[in-house]
């Protein structure tokens, strides 16, 4: 058998967890041509970046690392540089245009083609431009044999269960460059999740735009079954999703987080606006009053569900009291956490063609204005933690005490993990009879004793009830 000279990529991921998904595949899928992934941009054979378009920060985080590609290209001419993902599916050939020293721009339906091209770019040097969609939902699945390299022995990973989005939110270029919405057969996704348990995950993170449509169009299982048929999925201890219109928010996903063990009590719920007026000028589909109707439905179903948000401002047309009217839905929900952003006109979404563009300046002052009145909620909500004992995923040490500990002798160890609501807890275990590694990937009790911005830290619970136990698992005590 002809042996396969072992070649490195390098890949620069931007946006968001589905692209983080896709350069897994990305990277697995180049593996049998000898590719294996390097940290290092000096030593790449193949450097790929996997582009987002949602803002127009995003695009010039992906020209300003093309830039920085020239002088690498220059010193070594074999290397293959490809641009993928959303914007490369919005601008196409443009960027060869804009950029002649790349070899391959790919589309997001164009991931199961990419070890061809690479291979064909490599013994007969030319470029190529794949921004088809085909819209086979075939392309999304994994290839038996393959198991993610990266996600092996991680605590926590992503398992991207449809593609697209057909809601056409105004701003949104989404159901342009991912194209219509598809799910994936619930049988291949047990399946991936199955598999990917195997490989020592605990917690799996179920991906979409809109994951609660899952299914409807396809008249596949309902989202709420899909969750059930991953909660009996053993030795997975958690399940999480994002994201969920409110539209779709059905009282038998409410009922999920207060049936299905393993589902973390965390939903995000993207509101954009608390403006009537602006609502309906991003099509979102849904009032106001009926988003604090669910929310309001879903914490009486389950009290202690957290809820986190995303928040544009300086929509088209948005006035000082539109804004207003999301600060004070704002205020009404108490959001866990928020992710708010200043609108960005995208090519091919409707909302670029409105009038009563909002200055630079306004939106940013409303930005800022929002980031701290939430600040001020989030910081509140986190208080109330304090003394209470809280179920975290370890996911592994924390930097700061990894590197404090780096003597022998240090026996207070820092770890770090997550609450069911998502919160970060960093925590201390001072007893020198626990194995700390060991505790990486387990659920621990944690005392929260102090609360901050954006984290929590706390104690080990010592004698605590055993909690893993009960799940199946080893049980931690100081
Ligand atoms: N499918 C998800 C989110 C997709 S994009 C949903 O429907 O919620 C993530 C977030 O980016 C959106 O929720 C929105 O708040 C923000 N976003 C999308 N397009 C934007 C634009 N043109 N300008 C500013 N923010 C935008
Ligand atoms: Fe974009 Fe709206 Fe679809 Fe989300 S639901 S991806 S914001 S079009
Ligand atoms: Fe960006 Fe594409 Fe995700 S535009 S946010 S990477 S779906």
């Amino acid at each position: 058998m002809q042996s396969i000279d072992k070649k490195y990529i390098y890949m620069n991921t931007i946006g968001c967890q589905m692209n983080v998904y896709d350069s897994e595949r990305i990277i697995q899928s180049l593996q049998p041509l000898g590719y294996i992934e390097s940290l290092s941009l000096d030593m790449a054979d193949l450097i790929i970046v996997n582009t987002c378009t949602i803002r127009a920060k995003a695009e010039q985080k992906a020209f300003s690392f093309l830039g920085r590609l020239a002088k690498i290209k220059k010193k070594k001419p074999g290397i293959i540089i490809g641009v993928g993902g959303c914007m490369a599916q919005q601008e196409g050939k443009n960027i060869l245009e804009r950029v002649p020293f790349i070899d391959i721009v790919f589309g997001t339906h164009a991931v199961e083609r990419l070890p061809r091209h690479i291979e064909k770019i490599a013994s007969k040097r030319y470029r190529v431009v794949d921004v088809e969609m085909t819209n086979e939902i075939e392309e999304l699945e994994h290839k038996e044999s393959i198991i993610p390299k990266q996600q092996v022995e991680e605590i926590s990973c992503f398992l991207t269960i449809m593609r697209g989005c057909d809601n056409y939110c105004t701003y949104c270029v989404v159901p342009y460059v991912r194209g219509r919405e598809i799910s994936r057969d619930p049988v291949s996704i047990v399946k991936e999740a199955r598999k990917f348990v195997k490989t020592g995950v605990k917690e799996i993170f179920l991906l979409g735009q809109n994951v609660n449509s899952y299914g409807k169009k396809e008249e596949l299982c309902s989202f709420h079954e899909l969750l059930s048929r991953v909660n009996n999925i053993e030795g997975l201890l958690r399940i999480r999703f994002t994201t969920s219109h409110p539209k779709d928010l059905t009282e038998d996903l409410m009922r999920a987080f207060a049936n299905l063990d393993k589902l973390c009590h965390h939903i995000h719920l993207p509101v954009q606006s608390g403006s009537n007026d602006i609502l309906k000028k991003m099509n979102r589909k849904y009032t106001r009053e009926r988003y604090v109707e669910k929310i309001n439905q879903l914490r009486n179903i389950c009290p202690e569900i957290a809820v986190t948000s995303d928040i544009i401002v300086g929509f088209p047309g948005e006035t000082e009291d539109d804004f207003r009217q999301t600060l004070e839905l704002i205020k009404l929900i108490e959001y866990d956490g928020l992710f708010a952003f200043q609108y960005s006109d995208r090519p091919n979404a409707s909302a670029s063609g409105l009038p009563d563009k909002i200055s630079e300046k306004t939106k940013r002052d409303r930005l800022n204005e929002l980031l701290e009145f939430q600040g001020h909620i989030t910081k509140k909500k986190n208080r109330v933690l304090i003394g209470t004992d809280q179920e975290v995923l370890v996911e592994g040490f924390s930097k700061k005490e990894l590197k404090n500990n780096t003597t022998s002798k240090g026996l207070t160890y820092q770890l770090t993990g997550r609450t069911p609501a998502n919160k970060i807890v960093n925590f201390v275990c001072d007893d020198k009879t626990t194995d700390h590694q060991e505790m990486v990937g387990q659920v621990a009790s944690v005392r929260i004793e102090k609360a901050f911005s954006h984290s929590l830290w706390g104690k080990l619970v010592k004698n605590h009830s055993s909690l893993n136990k009960l799940k199946g698992e080893k049980s931690y005590a100081a």
